[in-house]
């Protein structure tokens, strides 16, 4: 049980490294239709979820179910590694003028967990792929009491989650 409530309708945004457990954490906590994969939608338009080929399509399409489900007050867990800053931003201000508030959730799991997380798949990401991802995240972190967040929330393995900051007023 989280210790802090997300509140519910509302615009999640995860973000952390392939292995981090981001899908793990929707999936527990949220209906399937809220929840919005960019993986999920290369594996719909494209030959599976690694189709990498397929990203712009699938962001495409991402972008359009983040933005009908807002319109309507519809909560929307967005599913991807949550480093781009200005797909983040876009998110962040739909939710807002849809009158939502907007919680970022950081996957924090140790660099090492994901790596071995990521080594058991079958479909490991190449190491150099997330050890990029790694540092994206960590600098990412950094970046979110500043962009406007309702709350942001850190996740820690098998550690219930606790407020990553305090938000702001105003
Ligand atoms: N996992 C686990 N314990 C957790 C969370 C995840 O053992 N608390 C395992 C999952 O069963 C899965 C792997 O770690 O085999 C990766 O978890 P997943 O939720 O799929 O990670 P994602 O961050 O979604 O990875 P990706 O970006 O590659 O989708
Ligand atoms: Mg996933």
């Amino acid at each position: 049980v989280d210790v802090v409530p997300v509140p519910d309708p509302a615009l999640v945004v995860l973000v952390g490294a392939s292995g981090s457990g981001k899908s793990t954490w929707a999936s527990s906590r949220y209906r399937t239709a809220e929840i919005v994969s960019s993986d999920a939608l290369r594996g719909v338009v494209g030959s599976g979820e690694h189709d990498l080929d397929a990203s712009a399509d699938a962001f495409a399409l991402l972008e359009q179910v983040v933005a009908a489900r807002l319109g309507r007050r519809l909560t929307v867990v967005v599913d991807t590694v949550g480093t781009d800053p200005a797909r983040r931003r876009r998110w962040l201000a739909a939710a807002h003028e849809a009158g939502l508030p907007a919680v970022a959730v950081v996957l924090d799991t140790p660099a090492g967990v994901c790596r071995s997380r990521n080594a058991a798949r079958d479909r490991p990401v190449p190491a150099r792929v997330l050890d990029r991802q790694l540092a994206t995240v960590a600098a990412t972190v950094g970046l979110l009491d500043d962009e406007g967040w309702d709350s942001v929330l850190v996740a820690t393995p098998d550690v219930p989650t606790h407020p990553g900051n305090t938000p702001s007023t105003g």
